[in-house]
């Protein structure tokens, strides 16, 4: 993106943001239609998010848990409502548009990792930063830095599948932090891990919300780890049953 578009959209998103939410989520309804007729995953949900909360996600399986990071992720649209993000209306926005929002403002971390085996460490962090039109000095700089601060840079030249689990979510971690994002979004991020390798990720997404202000929304199927976050919203049904702060 050229740096007057980028300055056109900041001063957007300046006029946009008289709203100290990170998140504002208001009558979001997700329906699927499936041959096997249709699926309501999400019903008419409204919350919000302040700048900086640490958020669990709770709820059975098919509860709409996956579907709301999709839907505030911009990974998905939703059948109906609204989703703003620092102020801005995501779903009023062209899908390139939307694309650059969802680069710059919102980190992902999945269950498992997601990370490109076949490049390094060091090369998997840098892509996002890239994307958004980082040079490779800058980009390289910027990984490097959280690389080390996540306690992992001396595995920077290795690739991904070599790492334990805990390392390749590390990694993750910090490829969803090289571009500054408001808003990181973790599905079951400890998932895939034992009790131990689990708390330390769990520990490093609670240090970032409450040293480095980032907003924090965690699904999790462990209890302990939900009541452990700042607030706990429970789903049923693709609704909201419980919203708790711990
Ligand atoms: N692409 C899709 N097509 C059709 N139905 C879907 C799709 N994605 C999700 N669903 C349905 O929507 C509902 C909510 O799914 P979702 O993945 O959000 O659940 P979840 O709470 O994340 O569950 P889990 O704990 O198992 O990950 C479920 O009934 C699911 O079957
Ligand atoms: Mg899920």
């Amino acid at each position: 993106m050229s740096n007057k578009q980028d300055l056109i959209s900041e001063k957007n998103i300046k006029m946009e943001t008289d709203d100290s939410h990170a998140l504002r989520v208001e009558n979001l309804s997700k329906i699927y239609d499936t041959s096997a007729g249709r699926v309501v995953a999400l019903d008419k949900v409204s919350f919000t998010i302040k700048k900086g909360e640490f958020v669990s996600v709770v709820g059975p399986s098919g509860s709409g848990k996956s579907t709301i990071l999709n839907l505030v992720g911009a990974l998905d649209r939703p059948t109906s409502g609204k989703i703003s993000i620092d102020g801005i209306n995501m779903f009023s926005m062209n899908d390139s548009e939307i694309a650059t929002m969802r680069n710059k403002r919102i980190g992902f971390i999945f269950q498992s990792f997601n990370l490109i085996n076949r490049t390094t460490v060091l090369k998997n962090v840098k892509l996002p930063g890239l994307i958004s039109g980082m040079s490779h000095d800058v980009a390289e700089f910027r990984a490097m830095k959280i690389l080390e601060a996540l306690g992992i840079d001396d595995k920077k030249d290795q690739k991904p599948i070599n790492l334990s689990g805990g390392q390749q979510q590390r990694v993750a971690i910090a490829r969803s932090l090289i571009n500054n994002p408001s808003i990181i979004l973790a599905d079951e991020p400890t998932g895939n891990l034992d009790t131990k390798t689990g708390d330390d990720v769990f520990t490093m997404l609670k240090n970032l919300s409450h040293k480095f202000q980032r907003t924090v929304i965690m699904v999790t199927h462990n209890p302990e780890l939900a009541e452990s976050s700042d607030r706990s919203i429970l789903l049923r049904d693709g609704r909201i049953e419980k919203d708790v702060y711990n």
